[in-house]
């Protein structure tokens, strides 16, 4: 980090040496525990993966593979330029129209990913004359929304709507925004969003919810959080989703009133200064979404695996969250024993999700799992098995 208020001697440095900050950087994560590697997936995979956010089980679904294949031979590999030159096909389009009628709002604006999305709302949503009233575990998208919004930003304590109330009576700005998660993606608990939404409203605020764990899963049909919470529709309500989770596919999207969505289609620069979503995702994402509304009962499964892994993990003697969605973490003595925990794991066959500082809020490492809608009884019944033969001592 540069000190301003020292000057600095900009001495020539051999290129080589340019980035060896980068090394001494990677040490102290390293010392840490804080390494994070890549790793190539094998098309077939033997392993059983609890650790994507396939949370129905769609994303190799016939029907979702070939809407992405059929599309990617119609319109091309990719969608050619951004959203407002030559980025919309009619499946964009026809995709904003049914993702808005599922969730019950009046639109729907499709972005390249759910984290532009976020951006996008964000920004465009707030102005200097604006306070955002933002939960302290929101995701790392909404915090960087934020950061890159000309707004002061006031961290909420955790799920505490009466916090929030209260920041939202004392502020001085005109116009407020309450920015929340439906479901915390670390933990899988759910947001009260309902409380919020009361909050806002007492205080003349708009709320915000990224539904990016919850379409799908909560709400009639996984229809979201925001109808689950008997806000679908309402005029001072915004949600956010990704197209990669439930929806098997890549992309993400800001739904709700039109009046919102005509201002991000002409101000949200996420929007305009990016290359519309791939034609095979748009594909791939309204298949899901037809798919989802043909078969609601994929939502109720899915919740319904969260609570069998939760209720036989926690029979096992291990520490695993209460689902409200699909998501279920099981908790590690610390970072180290966590990593090596989902190293176990994989290799007795079971791949799941690593959660660590930083990208945990309050510091706990965890194994997180997926629980994904389409898993038999003896697929859960396996995976408990191995994380209680794997779990570390301590
Ligand atoms: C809560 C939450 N919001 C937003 C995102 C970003 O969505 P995407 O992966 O589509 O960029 C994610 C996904 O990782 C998420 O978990």
């Amino acid at each position: 980090m540069v000190n301003s208020a020292a000057p600095v001697t900009a001495e020539p440095l051999a290129p080589a040496a340019v980035f060896d900050w980068l090394d001494q950087a990677a040490d102290l994560r390293a010392a840490a525990g804080l390494t994070r590697t890549l790793r190539s997936r094998p098309a077939e995979d033997p392993v059983l993966d609890l650790a994507g956010n396939d949370y129905l089980g769609l994303v190799r679904h016939p029907a979702v593979t070939r809407a992405a294949a059929d599309a990617a031979l119609r319109w091309g590999g990719g969608a050619t330029g951004s959203r407002l030159v030559t980025g919309t096909t009619a499946l964009h389009t026809e995709l904003e129209r049914e993702l808005a009628d599922f969730c019950g709002a009046e639109a729907a604006l499709v972005f390249s990913s759910g984290y532009a999305a976020n951006l996008a709302a964000l920004t465009a949503l707030t102005d200097p004359d604006t306070l955002i009233v933002s939960d302290a575990y929101n995701h790392a998208s909404l915090i960087d929304g934020c950061r890159l919004s000309r707004s002061q930003v006031h961290r909420a304590p955790h799920d505490d709507p009466a916090a929030v109330a209260e920041v939202l009576a004392a502020r001085t700005q005109p116009r407020a925004l309450v920015v929340s998660d439906s479901v915390f993606s670390v933990d899988g608990n759910a947001a009260r969003v309902g409380e919020l939404s009361a909050a806002a409203r007492a205080h003349g605020a708009a709320l915000l919810i990224d539904d990016a764990h919850g379409l799908g899963v909560l709400g009639p049909g996984g229809s979201g959080a925001v109808a689950a919470a008997g806000l679908a529709g309402a005029p001072d309500t915004v949600a956010t989703v990704t197209l990669s989770k439930s929806l098997g596919s890549q992309g993400g999207a800001v739904v709700g009133p039109r009046r919102v969505i005509r201002h991000l289609t002409e101000t949200a620069r996420t929007f305009i200064f990016d290359t519309g979503l791939a034609p095979a995702a748009a594909g791939a994402a309204l298949a899901a979404l037809r798919l989802l509304r043909a078969e609601p009962e994929r939502a109720e499964r899915a919740r319904e695996v969260a609570r069998l892994l939760s209720a036989q993990l926690t029979a096992a003697g291990l520490r695993a969250s209460t689902p409200d969605a699909a998501v279920v973490s099981v908790r590690a003595p610390g970072p180290e024993a966590a990593v090596a925990w989902a190293a176990d794991c994989r290799t007795a066959g079971l791949a799941v999700g690593c959660f660590r500082p930083p990208s945990v809020p309050d510091g706990i490492s965890r194994l997180r799992l997926t629980a994904r809608g389409d898993l038999t009884d003896a697929q859960i019944a396996h995976a408990v098995d191995v994380i209680r033969r794997t779990a570390p001592l301590g």
